[in-house]
């Protein structure tokens, strides 16, 4: 099989090695001259110690990407991601299947990638769209460390073709969903609230406190899985609680980190600007924050953060704010 990886930063990267394990051949597109320099002539990634496999190859055009093959693997950060897709529409010539690996939210219209695509590709170019997700770091699947995903999509049949196209029963297991909403929407919420326990940690923060504000942060995500249209069991499988564990408490996760920074006393500018790789959680805060206006949901998390990274309060007085909230019984919500 042939895949076409749109973005080939560390996510990407490391599907295209898994693929590569798996026998399929993978052309990388990435906007960075250095990351295709360095993969087609040194099969490296500035982003790890380590060598890809020779048959990754990479290059800087779109149009060639979009040729090779009719599987796109969208691992772009969600903020390009309605950009990259009107230029892919443009080239394409048959049906593809967009498996979207990016884990955000467009704050301008609260869509999902999933939505996005519906908007940029035409009917004729699209074959089917999934959602692969779930708790993973870059740096430990390149290593071929053991991970488990899940793909989401509303046809069983290529939920089950992505799983079985990345799944490699040394080091990764991918689940089938047929909650793409609520996959998506997970994933992506997931990242404010690591940002959130980073906070936390950086303000000196206990574990007690993080565990807290991880487990509340759960409640908001399953309402805004639910507002949006997802299960909100879903949110308690490995792309929402599965995917918290591994980011709101390793400094492997950029979205903590950059919280870290922020609880520190780093503006948020400062913190992003600190960052080489991309965070998608800041903008995803502000997301989550209108979807809660939209829906009139209760995300006193959500709002706390929104505050902060809008300057509107220091980290300390968002926190005394939620804590002076009146004292409430722990509603558990399963469906
Ligand atoms: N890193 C992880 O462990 C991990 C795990 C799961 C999901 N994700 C998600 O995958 C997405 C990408 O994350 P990442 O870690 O690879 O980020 P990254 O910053 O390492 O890579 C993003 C890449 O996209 C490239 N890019 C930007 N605009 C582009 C364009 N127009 N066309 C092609 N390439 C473009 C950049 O040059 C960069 O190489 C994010 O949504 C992230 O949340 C990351």
């Amino acid at each position: 099989m042939k895949v076409s990886c749109i973005g080939g930063g560390a996510w990407g990267t490391t599907l295209a090695q898994v693929l590569s394990d798996n026998h399929h051949e993978v052309l990388i597109r990435d906007i960075n001259p250095i990351f295709v320099d360095k993969i087609n002539n040194e099969h490296t990634h500035p982003f790890f110690d380590i060598t890809i496999p020779e048959n990754i190859k990479a290059t800087l055009s779109l149009e060639d990407a979009v040729a090779f093959s009719d599987i796109i693997l969208l691992s772009v950060p969600t903020k390009v991601t309605r950009l990259v897709l009107k230029e892919v529409n443009s080239y394409l010539k048959k049906p593809a299947l967009f498996i979207n690996v990016s884990k955000g939210i467009e704050p301008e219209t609260s869509y999902c990638v999933s939505q996005i695509v519906k908007d940029e590709i035409e009917e004729k170019n699209f074959k089917g769209y999934v959602n692969l997700s779930g708790p993973s770091h870059a740096e430990e699947l390149i290593l071929r460390k053991l991970t488990a995903l899940v793909a989401a999509s509303d046809k069983e049949e290529d939920a089950k073709f992505v799983q079985n196209l990345f799944s490699n029963a040394r080091y990764l297991r991918v689940y089938t969903s047929s909650d793409v909403i609520g996959v998506e929407t997970s994933g992506a919420i997931k990242n404010a609230i690591a940002i959130v326990s980073g906070v936390a940690f950086g303000m000196g923060l206990g574990e007690n406190a993080r565990a807290f504000l991880i487990s509340r942060g759960v409640r908001e995500i399953v309402l805004i899985v639910s507002a949006l249209g997802g299960k909100t069991e879903t949110a308690y499988g490995l792309s929402g609680v599965g995917d918290l564990i591994v980011t709101a408490s390793s400094m492997n996760s950029r979205n903590f980190q950059c919280g870290l920074k922020i609880g520190q006393g780093m503006s948020v500018n400062e913190a992003l600007a600190s960052m080489t790789q991309t965070v998608e959680g800041i903008k995803t805060i502000e997301a989550a924050y209108q979807i809660g206006l939209k829906h009139n949901l209760e995300l006193p998390i959500i709002s706390a953060a929104y505050q902060v990274i809008k300057n509107e309060s220091t980290a300390k007085d968002a926190l005394s704010n939620l804590l002076s909230r009146s004292l409430k019984e722990e509603v558990i919500i399963v469906s």
